[in-house]
């Protein structure tokens, strides 16, 4: 039998295990416990299959009004993910969540914060826009709230932004009510993993009730705080 080095330097425990004539092999590498940060082409991927999952849906209103499913945008290795509602019609046209005046509202409210758009990820709830821009239906909510739970799994962010009633509704449940939830940290949990949340007003509310600013500015602060005190740079 060859016996190899082994990783560790005390010198007692390689007299025992001489003593005890082992016939382990050691690694010379430490054991890593800890689940490997997925690579950037599995993120990619596993984004792919999920987009492809919600363009083979079938039997449903909003797609069959819709002209493109709207997935997502940003850094797929943001520690930050915001959640919408759905497209809207400029959304629809382009492709991509939050291009319209909501989405200009939301750019300057992350700015406000000192947050580049373009370093956070963003999806909605629904993937295609509503007929005349209309919240989506209960039973539309908890369908693409599958989706959206996987979404949110392979994306794996430290912090999770819930704009508006409608994504509050498809991770906390249909029976709260957005001024009392709105400003309070939250943890959801997705397959067995807790997700440090938050929900507030959603841009385009913002954008039809100016006056409710001001509790959106509390919210953006206390946003800002957290990503300072758990040290994540954006
Ligand atoms: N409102 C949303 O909720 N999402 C968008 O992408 C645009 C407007």
């Amino acid at each position: 039998m060859i016996k190899k080095h082994i990783n560790q330097n005390d010198i007692l425990n390689k007299e025992l295990l001489n003593i005890i004539d082992y016939n382990y092999i050691f690694d010379e590498k430490p054991i890593n416990r800890i689940k490997a940060k997925p690579t950037l082409e599995n993120i990619q991927n596993k984004l792919k299959a999920l987009k492809t999952r919600i363009e083979e849906i079938v039997s449903c209103e909003l797609k069959k009004n819709a002209s493109k499913v709207v997935f997502s945008d940003g850094n797929i290795q943001s520690q930050i993910m915001i959640i919408g509602e759905g497209p809207g019609q400029k959304e629809d046209e382009i492709g991509k969540p939050f291009v319209g005046d909501a989405g200009n509202l939301l750019n300057k409210m992350l700015k406000a914060i000192n947050i580049e758009r373009d370093k956070i990820y963003i999806t909605n709830v629904v993937n295609y826009r509503p007929p005349n821009n209309r919240k989506p239906e209960p039973n539309e909510i908890i369908r693409y709230s599958q989706f959206l739970k996987e979404h949110i799994s392979i994306i794996d962010p430290k912090i999770l932004i819930l704009m508006g009633s409608t994504a509050m509704e498809a991770l906390l449940g249909s029976n709260k009510k957005i001024s009392k939830e709105r400003g309070q940290w939250k943890e959801v949990i997705i397959k067995q993993k807790n997700y440090r949340t938050i929900v507030t007003f959603h841009p385009a509310y913002l954008l039809r009730k100016p006056e409710q600013k001001k509790y959106s500015w509390d919210d953006l602060k206390i946003i800002r705080e957290e990503l300072d005190k758990q040290g994540i740079k954006i």
